[in-house]
């Protein structure tokens, strides 16, 4: 039975005074539950800070990106071993924002992905389309290309991923996937992990996930949770998506 996991994307944004008080309100109300999981994705330069308040909780931490490289001369690169060094569980990896502020391939993103789970970090692997595809009828397509790279770079270690299905048109704007558009693409989603007997991976939704939508899409069969990110920037709003 597949669990439900709930994650927060802060994004670039946090101070060390503002995540003290969004940290300690978490921790404050987080419960923990056999059925779910709850994590937060932070800037690197805050992962000490989150090991230091959430250590001992119910809320796992990790980070938003990860080098597809060891460590050596990649000047500005984070090692998927620093990353586990300061107890992050998950990272992170292919979210449309780096695909299209960075450049970021599929075949980087899959590298990245193997990177992650050569260092004990389970990666989350971010798929979508963008509106024009949408619209063209395409998003098949761009999801399979998505996942296929993952998927044909990681062999039988696709089964330890969680994948995130994020329309790029939903992302901070407010308009989000209903749950039956967002069931129609997961369910899509766990055919073709099945056909890598991956059929277990958990798959979130990630796209203006609030309180007031969770229940809906996280009550959907093939919707194992979310990928939060502006809401997972108020504490309560956070924890009512974890609960719902
Ligand atoms: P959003 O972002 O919840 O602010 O739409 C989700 C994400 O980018 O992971």
């Amino acid at each position: 039975m597949r669990g439900k996991l709930v994650v927060g994307n802060w994004k670039m944004y946090g101070g060390l005074a503002a995540n003290a008080e969004l940290l300690a309100g978490l921790v404050a109300g987080c419960k923990p539950r056999a059925d779910r999981r709850v994590a937060v994705c932070v800037p690197f330069p805050y992962l000490a800070q989150a090991r230091d308040v959430l250590s001992g909780s119910a809320i796992a931490w990790g980070a938003q990106d990860v080098s597809a490289h060891p460590p050596g001369p990649y000047t500005g690169d984070v090692a998927g071993s620093m990353i586990a060094e300061f107890g992050g569980r998950f990272v992170i990896v292919g979210h449309s924002e780096r695909r299209q502020a960075h450049g970021e391939s599929d075949v980087l993103v899959a590298a990245k992905a193997k990177a992650a789970l050569a260092t004990g970090l389970t990666p989350i692997v971010c798929v979508g389309e963008t509106l024009a595809e949408r619209d063209a009828g395409s998003w098949q397509a761009v999801v399979s290309r998505q996942f296929d790279a993952v998927s044909a770079a990681l062999g039988r270690e696709t089964a330890l991923i969680v994948l995130a299905y994020e329309p790029v048109w939903a992302i901070g704007t407010g308009r989000t996937a209903t749950p039956a558009q967002a069931q129609e693409v997961h369910a899509f989603l766990r055919r073709q992990l099945a056909r890598t007997g991956a059929e277990s991976v958990q798959v979130l939704y990630g796209g203006s996930v609030k309180a007031a939508n969770a229940a809906s899409l996280f009550a959907q069969a093939d919707v194992d949770g979310g990928l939060v990110g502006g809401a997972s920037l108020l504490a309560t709003e956070f924890l009512a998506i974890a609960d719902a």
